[in-house]
């Protein structure tokens, strides 16, 4: 992926991996079941369904295109259309890579279950084990707590494989994904055999799949319906412009943006039906409601699946293994894949060697990863996540939209992604990319501010989420610094 000579993807089954690979990631497995749990289940699978069809797929479109025509990774993609707004690709990128921070501290606890897997260490009390034993959880987000050593340990090992991950350039990216993408799907059907067959999963999965038509009026359900969307495939990061500028000149646009945006869901799904039948049994087992087994919220994952894999009838440690071995490999391109799109970007800005360039990174990313490595980090997780992933990537998208709405003109992207498409898009793209997505996301997000002011996230106080929002304006200061300074270092 070196400058002015970029590489392309060997085949086009190699992009749609690469693709898949970074949609398919923890977002999948660890983020969309307790979202899905937290708000509700089946009350948020309808939001969920027509985030994609309303937001995701044609931003896919949108990114694939942009990326595709300029050839350039997200600040110069913006700024091959018009050179004022290549800030928003900085900032995009900025907010992709302040989530890899997080996302490496949850690599770094499965890094430990699958060490714990080994002789299932977790024991039976699984929620227990994971806010008590792995994370010592403090009692509220100002009690830092100190730093918990292995979960610091375990992030600098994930900084080590992502580093030597990417250091070889998108090559590497495509043979990588033939492993990462096929083998999880096998997993998690193995996981679903075992958690339908267990006594009171039917309870799980009516909880999943019954709709819940009086949840739509929470303005929470459909910000985080939308940011699930965009936070799982990928979009508004600037990544998949960047994956789509290596694409060859002949690459088929629409379908693999519909064939992503399905598989990427398609596989959520999975997911949520082992988590949830096997909550369905647990809800049994102690005689409550599916929807108070566990503390909803980012710990969901970690207590859930180690729940199924006590379940299995043999070869217990081996499941346990072969599943973290799965979430770690999905997990790995999905860092990567936002590593990658900040330092493509970097690297066209900086003229510096791409290995001391995610160097710096991987460090920086260690050293503001401890906050999240304390006895504290996962309230703090969750107050940055939600700044980032839910108001930032919402944030980005409105801007995208209008973007390629008012100054680069969608007829002119929709006939060239046409152009390269089996099956083409009408005109309603035009229109969804100029009106229907901005306007929906600009109404979500007032509505949400609106609420939060009343009813501050998450019960938190005031003070830490000043904290959490603060990065959002952070990453846009420097959005905008690094697209000033560029303009004046070099003409281009
Ligand atoms: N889409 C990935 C996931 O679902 C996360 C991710 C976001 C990866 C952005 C890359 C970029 O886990």
């Amino acid at each position: 992926m070196s400058m002015g000579n970029r590489e392309n993807w060997d085949s086009r089954l190699a992009f749609i991996l690469a693709a898949i690979g970074s949609a398919v990631g923890l977002g999948n497995i660890w983020r969309f079941p307790y979202i899905a749990y937290k708000y509700g289940g089946g009350a948020f699978l309808i939001p969920y369904i027509i985030a994609l069809l309303t937001a995701g797929i044609p931003i896919l479109i949108l990114e694939f295109s942009l990326g595709h025509k300029s050839a350039k990774a997200a600040p110069k993609a913006f700024g091959f259309f018009n050179k004022k707004f290549k800030w928003i690709g900085w900032w995009a990128v900025l907010i992709g890579m302040s989530i890899v921070i997080y996302y490496a501290v949850i690599m770094s606890w499965s890094l430990i279950y699958l060490g714990k897997s080994f002789n299932l260490a977790w024991g039976n009390a699984t929620d227990s084990y994971f806010f008590n034993n792995l994370l010592h959880l403090s009692k509220t987000p100002s009690e830092i707590g100190g730093v918990v050593w292995p979960i610091f340990w375990g992030l600098i090992g994930i900084w080590i494989w992502i580093y030597f991950s990417i250091i070889k350039g998108v090559k590497s990216v495509g043979k990588v994904v033939y492993i990462t993408v096929v083998f999880p799907w096998i997993i998690l059907l193995i996981l679903i055999v075992r958690g339908i067959t267990l006594p009171g999963a039917m309870k799980g999965l009516s909880f999943l799949f019954t709709p819940n038509f009086a949840a739509l009026k929470s303005p929470e359900v459909w910000i985080n319906a939308y940011s699930q969307i965009f936070f799982s495939l990928s979009i508004g990061f600037g990544i998949m412009i960047a994956y789509a500028s290596f694409l060859p000149k002949k690459s088929d646009i629409v379908n693999n943006a519909f064939l992503i945006g399905f598989a990427n869901s398609a596989t959520s799904l999975l997911a949520s039906i082992a988590i949830f039948s096997t909550l369905g049994y647990l809800s049994v087992q102690r005689g409550v409601p599916v929807s108070k087994v566990v503390a909803s919220g980012p710990g969901l994952a970690f207590v859930t699946y180690p729940a199924i894999i006590n379940l299995f009838p043999f070869a217990k440690e081996l499941f346990g293994i072969l599943f973290f071995v799965m979430l770690l490999t999905l997990g790995i391109d999905s860092a990567f894949s936002l590593v990658e799109a900040f330092s493509s970007a970097a690297l066209e800005k900086w003229k510096i060697s791409r290995a001391l360039m995610n160097f710096i990174i991987a460090v920086i990313a260690i050293i503001l990863g401890i906050l999240f490595s304390t006895r504290s980090g996962l309230y703090w997780l969750d107050i940055f996540d939600h700044y980032l992933s839910v108001y930032g990537l919402l944030i980005i998208g409105v801007l995208e939209t209008l973007f390629v709405g008012y100054i680069v003109g969608p007829k002119k992207l929709r006939n060239y992604a046409n152009e390269r498409s089996d099956f083409t898009i009408g005109k309603w793209w035009d229109a969804m990319i100029k009106y229907l997505i901005p306007a929906a996301l600009i109404i979500i997000l007032i509505w949400n501010i609106r609420d939060e002011i009343v009813k501050p996230y998450g019960g938190y106080t005031r003070g830490a989420l000043l904290i959490g929002m603060s990065i959002l304006i952070v990453t846009f200061i420097v959005a905008i610094v690094f697209s000033i300074s560029r303009a004046r270092r070099i003409k281009d």
